[in-house]
């Protein structure tokens, strides 16, 4: 979307709202009597539910104090900067009851009787349940140390700084809180629905959003939206978590799933980008028998519309490369040169180390923003307490060409059984390297979530923490 239509997306938020009265002081769910002494066995349950909401990466800046708020969240607005959630009674949440602590998680309202920004996921909060909150307002309460750090203004201009139309936006999109009760350590489907669509807010990337940077879909019942993609954050994109075999991850076994949620690698894939720092600070720390639970809600939704099976290699690429002649292919020179001593002439990459190539889903999937952020950018494969060495990819910002760039791009999404059409570009490269400019549409053939805003989503441009710029606000790290 152009600046010019977001703001007329924004303005129809506003006129839509003309005649309806701000929402104020909505009544806070019925809970449980807030737990005021410090029970250690609750502040550890609720430490543990934090880490299912990573709390943390939001609530951190880079650099920063954890908890202490300030990380930078762009909105297509403006910039607005998370809070400080620590038990300081001045700037944080020390003054929160239970009762205001499950109001701002689960509706989005603040003590105050505003609305919070959608980047706040309260959406997908909205089905945590009475037992997790209490867990989790006794850790904020009682485990986190009390830090003096006041909330940043946003840089949103007013009007549009004005927070009624947010409470507008929940009227219309925001679920009407629906607590879920599973069991823990159950393992089971259900305890993983809850997860990914409550706690885990899986879909704050991986669902695609709709004209009102909505979640299309929320859960499973929301239709074949929900976890089908999303658009690019940060330049990375989270892909579909559907069972589709090329572009999801109809090819991953059970196992598969909670090996890359544990470790951050498998045979097929490795982690990077935004996805990185969900595991480095929050999936890592799921217990097995609630990553079996996710993995198992994961392989339990409905399959999209399959596509046939690709034969193995139909370009005989293998060979080309093989045989060193790669005269009259720029792409594969590129590749041969600078890529295959890592990921291998026939593109199967060394299991767990250097990903494959060859029927990768990143490498497959439409919208090729991730592939060129990486070669371009480069990555860090994060150690996680599984598989504790990281490995590097070297980022070609300044060994390649920007042309060599879209070469090899265009090179690898037509190599051995990948066979995606479309072409980037010298200047779709040069506008990512230089201006962090997602790639353009006009790169991709069509779009597989029918989204093609360009723009920041509400999860924010620029939120993105990285074990190297938080080194030290976790210990484990
Ligand atoms: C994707 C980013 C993100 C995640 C994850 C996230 N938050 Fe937030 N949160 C925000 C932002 C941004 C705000 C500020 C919203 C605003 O100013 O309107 C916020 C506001 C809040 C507030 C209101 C604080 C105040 O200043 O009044 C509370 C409480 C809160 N978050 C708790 C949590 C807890 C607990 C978790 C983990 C279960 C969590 N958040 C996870 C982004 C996030
Ligand atoms: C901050 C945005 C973000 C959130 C939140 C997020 N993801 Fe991701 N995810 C990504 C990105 C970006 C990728 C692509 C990079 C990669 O494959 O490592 C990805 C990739 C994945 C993959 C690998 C898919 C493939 O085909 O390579 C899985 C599995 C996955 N995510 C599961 C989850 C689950 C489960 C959750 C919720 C607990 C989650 N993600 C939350 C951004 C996110
Ligand atoms: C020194 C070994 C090495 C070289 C050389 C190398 N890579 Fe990588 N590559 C890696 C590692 C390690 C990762 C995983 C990084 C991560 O997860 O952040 C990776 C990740 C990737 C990914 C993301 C795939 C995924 O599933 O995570 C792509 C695409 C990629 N490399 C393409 C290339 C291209 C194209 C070249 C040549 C221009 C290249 N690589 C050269 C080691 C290498």
């Amino acid at each position: 979307m152009k600046k010019t239509t977001k703001a007329a997306a924004y303005a129809a938020l506003l006129s839509l709202a003309t005649g309806l009265v701000p929402v104020a002081g909505a009544r806070a769910q019925d809970t449980t009597v807030p737990d005021t002494n410090s029970d250690n066995s609750l502040v550890a349950r609720g430490e543990y539910v934090s880490r299912l909401g990573d709390c943390v990466a939001c609530h951190t800046a880079i650099h920063g104090t954890k908890y202490a708020g300030g990380l930078k969240i762009g909105t297509p607005i403006g910039t607005i900067y998370s809070t400080n959630i620590t038990p300081d009674k001045e700037t944080g949440i020390g003054n929160y009851t239970l009762a205001d602590f499950t109001r701002a998680l689960r509706e989005g309202i603040r003590k105050d009787g505003s609305t919070m920004y959608p980047a706040m996921p309260y959406p997908s909060f909205s089905r945590m349940s009475d037992a997790d909150i209490a867990a989790l307002y006794a850790y904020f309460m009682h485990g986190v140390p009390a830090v003096h750090s006041p909330d940043k203004a946003s840089t949103i201009p007013w009007p549009m700084s004005m927070r009624w139309p947010l409470g507008v936006w929940r009227m219309m999109y925001a679920p009407k809180p629906q607590p879920m009760n599973t069991t823990e350590g159950s393992g089971d489907v259900a305890r993983g629905e809850y997860i990914v669509t409550g706690p885990g807010h899986c879909g704050a990337c991986h669902t695609p959003r709709g004209f009102g940077l909505q979640e299309k879909a929320l859960d499973g019942n929301g239709g074949e939206a929900f976890l089908a993609g999303g658009a690019p954050i940060d330049n990375w994109v989270a892909p579909s978590l559907r069972s589709d075999p090329v572009q999801g991850i109809g090819r991953w076994s059970e196992d598969d799933i909670v090996t890359f949620l544990k470790s951050g690698r498998t045979d097929h894939a490795a982690v990077f980008g935004g996805m990185a720092d969900v595991v480095g600070w929050s999936t890592q720390y799921f217990s097995d028998s609630d990553l079996h639970a996710v993995a198992k809600y994961l392989k339990s939704l409905p399959e999209v519309p399959v596509q046939a099976a690709a034969t193995k290699d139909p370009h005989g690429t293998t060979e080309m490369l093989a045989s060193g002649n790669t005269s009259g292919h720029a792409g594969a020179d590129v590749y041969l040169h600078q890529c295959a001593v890592c990921h291998q002439n026939d593109g199967s990459g060394v299991n767990r180390m250097f990903p494959p190539m060859d029927n990768n889903p990143v490498i497959v999937s439409q919208n090729p923003t991730s592939l060129v952020n990486v070669i371009v950018n480069g990555g860090v494969l994060p150690p996680t307490n599984t598989a504790p060495s990281s490995v590097a990819m070297p980022g070609y910002r300044h060994a390649l060409t920007d042309q060599q760039i879209a070469d090899v791009t265009n090179f690898i999404r037509n190599a051995w059984s990948n066979e995606v059409h479309g072409n980037v570009t010298a200047s779709d490269v040069q506008k990512l390297r230089t201006g962090g400019t997602p790639i353009a549409s006009a790169a991709w053939n069509v779009s597989t979530t029918g989204f093609s805003s360009q723009a920041p989503q509400p999860y924010g441009a620029g939120w993105t923490f990285s074990p190297e710029t938080h080194a030290g606000a976790d210990a484990a790290q």
